[in-house]
């Protein structure tokens, strides 16, 4: 062993780590125990489906039939019955044919394997600045050039546009909801510059599936933009209280290229069969409700605005994903542990998840809470 290396090693690390501690980034592993005396306001189960009576039944009927692992990879004997229904269960969902459907162990799994994959040396891709980190980190390894665009600014990925097209394959990337501010861009705009640009168009709804849409497949179907979406990501970890992720290609040829060649796909033991049904049950569910989806938007704006109105800074909007802004790092701390203190668990996020300048508390609203009551509740608890 070449001791010197495994000296630098150390120190690096050491410093990486003590840098991290001092300046309040440091992350730290806790054990969440679910309690009937708290609110949970941190997760993804915006539906409250993940503990939902038929859904659990789903998972347990899964394991009963076919154990609790899928005990090999996909394109061995990993992909079964219960998968194939899933893939079944979102193609009527979607309206789309099975060799556009792909399922994935993860949605970060999916995002790093598609843009590792799919952009090339000479490509470009053009992403807003928020965009999630699994997209950043296929990208980067790549070799495509990236170039972030600032946040939901269509004038500057248009100004982008203008520029590079024609030159190189363009893709443009964007989150719908984005996760950690829960606004979202003008996908009209997005398709319509797809049309006069025609790059080629990756939309993660990953925080909109179930939350948007006649028959909750997001915000791209609200705003009816579907059909020009090249590749759609949901992941089942959100809303459909579940876990795994699927995509949808435009094009089946790509479903059968990145079942060819993604290692993230190929050598990796798939989701388990739970997984799979328990998704089923709860897309069987939630694309039966209707005008609960516009209730849940209207709990979701009025939180915001009666959070405003009561001094807090939320920004406005209809989505499941409410940040509360803070000035500083010790502010979020403090009110983190004022929250916690009311019986609220709540996410403090601070950089590099988000820029440095904007820490904040993440709250996760949920369709079974009222958005003036909450709203009341935390500023009770922040006082
Ligand atoms: C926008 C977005 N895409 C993808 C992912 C990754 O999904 P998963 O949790 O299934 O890995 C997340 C996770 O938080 C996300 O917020």
């Amino acid at each position: 062993m070449d001791l010197n290396s495994s000296h630098d090693l150390n120190e690096r690390i050491d410093s990486f780590l003590r840098k991290r501690r001092e300046n309040g980034s440091f992350r730290q592993l806790r054990t969440s125990e679910s309690s009937d005396e708290t609110l949970d306001l941190s997760n993804n189960d915006y539906l409250c489906l993940a503990k939902h009576p038929l859904v659990c039944q789903a998972a347990c009927r899964a394991i009963e039939e076919d154990g609790c692992s899928s005990s090999a990879s996909p394109l061995l004997t990993g992909y079964r019955p219960s998968h194939a229904a899933l893939v079944e269960t979102i193609c009527a969902w979607f309206g789309t044919s099975r060799n556009q459907v792909m399922l994935w162990n993860t949605g970060y799994s999916a995002n790093q394997s598609i843009f590792t994959i799919l952009p090339q040396k000479n490509d470009l891709v053009l992403a807003d600045r928020m965009i999630h980190q699994s997209m950043i980190a296929g990208i980067l390894s790549s070799g495509a050039r990236l170039i972030r665009y600032p946040h939901l600014d269509m004038q500057r990925l248009e100004s982008l546009l203008v520029r590079y097209s024609g030159q190189r394959t363009v893709y443009v990337a964007t989150e719908s909801v984005f996760g950690m501010d829960g606004d979202y861009p003008d996908l009209g705009k997005i398709s319509r510059l797809r049309e006069k640009f025609r790059f080629f168009w990756i939309l993660d709804e990953a925080h909109a599936l179930g939350w948007y849409g006649q028959k909750g497949t997001g915000l791209a179907e609200e705003q009816g933009v579907l059909d020009a979406v090249d590749l759609f990501l949901g992941t089942m970890g959100k809303a459909l209280g579940s876990s795994g992720a699927f995509t949808i290609f435009k094009n089946p040829q790509l479903k059968d290229y990145m079942v060819n060649v993604a290692g993230h796909f190929i050598y990796s033991t798939f989701l388990p069969p739970s997984a799979a049904l328990a998704a089923k049950q709860a897309i069987e569910l939630l694309a039966g409700w209707k005008r609960e989806r516009k209730e849940w938007q209207d709990q979701s704006n009025c939180m915001r605005t009666k959070l405003n109105h009561l001094g807090h800074s939320c920004g406005t909007g209809d989505s499941p994903v409410i940040p509360i802004f803070f000035n500083s790092l010790d502010d979020l701390a403090i009110a983190k542990e004022k929250l916690e203190n009311s019986r609220m668990r709540v996410s403090a996020i601070r950089h590099p998840t988000v820029p440095v300048h904007s820490p904040r508390i993440r709250i996760s609203m949920r369709s079974d809470l009222n958005g003036e009551d909450l709203a009341g509740k935390i500023h009770e608890g922040l006082e």
